[in-house]
């Protein structure tokens, strides 16, 4: 025993006691080898109090296995090494080993984690201005806990379960990494911050200088990301943008705004006078203009009228204006000629 502790010495292996950390994942395996030591004449492997396997040719030429250890253990005889297949969570805790009779002074500490799971991004909270999402995965139990990393075009965001975005720049996806020590896994959402389009409304547009221009708007505001709108009237596609300019003969149509995001999609439809009915000051001043020229016209032609019977009969002053007047009158009764 002696002898063992002066080789030990001159292998450079410090006596003070050190514990070995080894993190698995479950399913995994584990290899512990005894610390300084090449070859071993016997060997006992111990976790806690219990053994796990043990060799000693003055017992048996048999490596011995013990309890659930059996059947995924496997012991080499030369150099003292355990292997350990289909680690489970209950296999973690402390190992200790004997060789040749000593009782080595390092410790091996294992520690089985169970692999990232159901890496899941949850929608937590959203206000007009900002989402938060949430990440978590599974298991949730166990001390183990995940480093939760955010990643938004490959690039890094932060750090934690939880990501606040500022709707005016909102990313079309969100990425969470979620790792520990034995795995990682990712998932990724699109458009989550989206909220559904709403309340289409058709309107003329204010700043309009045509006899009608139709604006179509919609919620969410445009903070929340561009809404793309389609006009369409009959079933047919007319253009899109939220603007829409509506010719004079078309005022009695009726127009159909989509607005959509890529969560949603609303329509609404509407006869372009009903918008328009309050005209801009162009049209107002057109519209006399056309009534004072209508006017002027008539009396033109009432006029002319009177001034085409002159040379007829320049002496019956009286029978001229009757005939005058019938000619006026014709379109309503058939007297005239
Ligand atoms: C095995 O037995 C021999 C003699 O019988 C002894 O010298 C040796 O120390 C023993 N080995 C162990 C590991 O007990
Ligand atoms: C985790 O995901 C798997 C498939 O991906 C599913 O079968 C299982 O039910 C999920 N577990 C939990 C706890 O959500
Ligand atoms: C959020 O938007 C709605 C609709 O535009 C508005 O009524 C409400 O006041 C806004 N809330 C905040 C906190 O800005
Ligand atoms: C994320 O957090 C972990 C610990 O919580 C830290 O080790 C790591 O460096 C952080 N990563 C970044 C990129 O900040
Ligand atoms: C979001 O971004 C807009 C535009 O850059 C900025 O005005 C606003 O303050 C930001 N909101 C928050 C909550 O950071
Ligand atoms: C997730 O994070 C782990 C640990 O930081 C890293 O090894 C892995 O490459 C990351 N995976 C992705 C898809 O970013
Ligand atoms: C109009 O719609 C077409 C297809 O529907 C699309 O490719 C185009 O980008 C849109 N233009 C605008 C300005 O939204
Ligand atoms: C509205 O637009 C969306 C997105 O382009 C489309 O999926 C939907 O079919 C449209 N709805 C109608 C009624 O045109």
């Amino acid at each position: 025993m002696k002898q063992q502790v002066w080789i030990l010495f001159f292998l450079g292996v410090p006596l003070c006691s050190s514990v070995k950390v080894h993190i698995k994942v479950v399913n995994g395996d584990v290899t512990l080898s005894p610390v300084g030591i090449s070859t071993v004449k016997s060997v006992v492997w111990k976790f806690g109090i219990n053994k796990v396997a043990e060799f000693d040719p003055n017992f048996s030429e048999e490596v011995h296995i013990f309890g659930n250890y059996e059947g995924r253990t496997t012991l080499n005889k030369e150099t003292g090494k355990i292997t350990i297949l289909k680690l489970t969570p209950s296999d973690s805790g402390t190992f200790s080993v004997e060789v040749d009779s000593v009782l080595m002074p390092d410790s091996y500490r294992l520690e089985v984690l169970e692999a990232v799971n159901n890496v899941t991004i949850i929608k937590a909270d959203s206000s007009n201005s900002s989402c938060e999402l949430l990440c978590t995965a599974k298991p949730s139990s166990g001390e183990a806990s995940f480093n939760y990393v955010w990643i938004k075009n490959g690039q890094f965001l932060s750090n934690g379960s939880y990501l606040t975005v500022n709707k005016s720049h909102l990313s079309h996806s969100y990425t969470c990494n979620a790792s520990n020590p034995v795995s990682s896994k990712s998932t990724t959402v699109e458009d989550i911050c989206k909220e559904a389009v709403n309340n289409v409304d058709i309107r003329k547009a204010d700043s309009s200088n045509s006899l009608c221009e139709l604006l179509c708007e919609a919620m969410p505001s445009p903070g929340e990301g561009s809404l793309n709108y389609v006009w369409i009237k009959n079933g047919q596609f007319l253009s899109n943008g939220s603007h829409l300019d509506v010719s004079n003969s078309d005022l009695s149509h009726s127009y159909t705004c989509n607005a959509s995001n890529p969560v949603s999609w609303k329509i609404t439809t509407e006869k372009a006078e009903d918008n328009c009915k309050g005209r801009p000051i162009g049209a107002i001043v057109g519209t006399t203009v056309t009534g004072i020229t209508l006017i002027g016209f008539g009396v033109a032609m009432y006029l002319w009228k009177k001034r085409a019977c002159k040379p007829d009969d320049d002496t019956a002053e009286n029978g001229c204006r009757a005939g005058c007047n019938r000619v006026t009158d014709a379109p309503n009764g058939k007297s005239g000629e």
